[in-house]
């Protein structure tokens, strides 16, 4: 596909890649987020892009890349109650020498325009630093929770956990892949257990580069930890959830403290949880089960009689941003019926901004249509940042229009409430959340 014209500050051109120049994005990369592994090494490890959506930034008159960003092809991006094409934006880096010139911004103008011919309603990301992105129209959508669990925490009790067996095995892509996947697709589509609530964000490793990078499970990454390991939870011999998990140890004076990373927690019920967090919790040798990223209403948050002991944090998790209003509007449900027009401001993508009629049936069908404001005047006015924050559920509108971010008009003679009846009918069951780092 050829690039679409996007201007770029003077001296700079834009360059396609291949797999040929790993280096050099190596090189590019390592320069953006400094690390002492060897080039060689890291060139030694599968790479995740999908590299006809990785586009680099060369400087006229100098060697190598100076910027780079690259987007995951999400085709299942799970939203409330449906799943949408989502442009995964990804490994953006610019070297030190040539930051604040304005070539993230360029970048980004190419993302999107680009997500928007492959027909990509979304873009969604995570943030190496928060406040990069909100001014590129980017919502701070969903939060992770991240505990620090001692271990033999007490539990409260699920009746029929007793009934579940676990296996501990050394992670493969041979023996659990299949496994996994099916899992974690499982669980997000229905983590409550009610058809048709999804857990919006639950976004799945989909691309072949995702899986190898994922399963090579690389050496230079484990950071001091041993090999990915998996816990498997089984009910009559059928996988219910598993976790991936890590171990370290440390020998202190006062014993053996050691520290269980867990990765990816998943389960298809609360009996299935609590059998898994049990066996998870009472490992030897380790005094504490350190959660990397959970939705911030994972079953542990109330199976733990005491969740504050577990000190925990919550890190933003997906941004979001829309690239087509109007599709990504109609492409989502409602937790609630709803009639409502917006009028939306998007200064990067102008094409956007305009008065919006959403209408939709509580967990049912929703269209969108553009008003005329003259004879449809919005009840709610935001910018397409929070509509981004508001999308997948987890940001209620009510609180960014407290927080001057939203703004109702009510209509005279209209009934009061819009705001409060827009933000219940965005809301959602389930809190947003994807389970690993893209
Ligand atoms: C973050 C990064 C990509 C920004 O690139 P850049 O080319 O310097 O960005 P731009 O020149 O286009 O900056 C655009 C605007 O964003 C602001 N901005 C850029 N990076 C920022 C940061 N980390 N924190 C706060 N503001 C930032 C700039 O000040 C500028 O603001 P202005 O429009 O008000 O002048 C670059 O600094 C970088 O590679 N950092 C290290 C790696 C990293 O964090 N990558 C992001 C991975 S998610």
């Amino acid at each position: 596909m050829a690039l679409p014209e996007i201007a770029l500050p003077a001296g700079y051109r834009w360059r396609t890649l291949t797999p040929d120049d790993q280096r050099l994005v190596t090189e590019l990369d390592t320069w953006a987020f400094p690390t002492g592994l060897a080039h060689d090494d890291i060139d030694a490890t599968p790479s995740p892009l999908t590299w006809e959506r990785a586009i680099a930034i060369e400087a006229e008159g100098s060697d190598g890349l100076v910027a780079l960003h690259a987007s995951y092809p999400f085709g299942h991006f799970p939203v409330p109650g449906a799943e949408l094409p989502t442009a995964g934006l990804t490994w953006v880096g610019v070297h030190p020498q040539h930051r604040r010139r304005g070539l993230l911004t360029a970048m980004i103008n190419l993302h999107l325009a680009r997500s928007a011919e492959r027909g990509e309603a979304l873009s969604a990301l995570f943030a190496a630093e928060a406040p990069i992105y909100g001014r590129f129209g980017y919502g701070h959508a969903a939060d992770d929770l991240r505990l620090k669990i001692p271990r033999g925490a007490a539990l409260r009790d699920v009746p029929g956990a007793e009934r579940h067996t676990v296996r501990v095995e050394v992670a493969t892509r041979e023996k659990h892949g299949e496994l996994e996947d099916r899992l974690h697709r499982a669980a997000g589509a229905a983590p409550t257990g009610v058809p048709g609530i999804n857990r919006p964000g639950w976004v799945t490793r989909e691309t072949e580069e995702l899986q190898a990078y994922w399963w090579a499970d690389a050496p230079i990454y484990r950071d001091g930890r041993e090999s990915r390991r998996i816990m498997i939870v089984e009910l009559d011999g059928e996988p219910r959830g598993y976790v991936t998990f890590r171990r370290t140890l440390n020998w202190e004076a006062a014993g053996p403290r050691g520290r269980v990373h867990a990765g990816e927690v998943v389960a298809l019920d609360a009996a299935a949880a609590r059998a898994l967090w049990g066996a998870l919790l009472d490992l030897d040798l380790t005094n504490e089960v350190a959660p990397f990223v959970l939705p911030v209403d994972d079953v542990i948050t109330h199976l733990l009689v005491n969740l504050r002991a577990a000190e925990p944090r919550t890190p933003d998790n997906v941004w979001v941003r829309l690239v087509d209003v109007a599709a990504a509007l109609a492409g989502r449900q409602y937790a609630a019926d709803v009639d409502v027009t917006l009028a939306v401001t998007d200064t990067r993508l102008p094409a956007n901004a305009g008065v919006y009629r959403l209408q939709a049936e509580a967990f049912g069908p929703a269209s969108v249509e553009r008003v005329d404001p003259e004879f449809d005047s919005p009840e709610l006015s935001l910018d397409v940042r929070e509509l981004g924050a508001a999308y997948l559920g987890g940001k209620s509108l009510a609180a960014l229009a407290a927080a001057g971010l939203v703004t109702e008009h009510p209509r005279p003679g209209q009934r009061e409430g819009v705001l409060a009846r827009a933000s219940t009918a965005f809301g959602w069951p389930v809190a947003p959340a994807s389970s690993w780092v893209f």
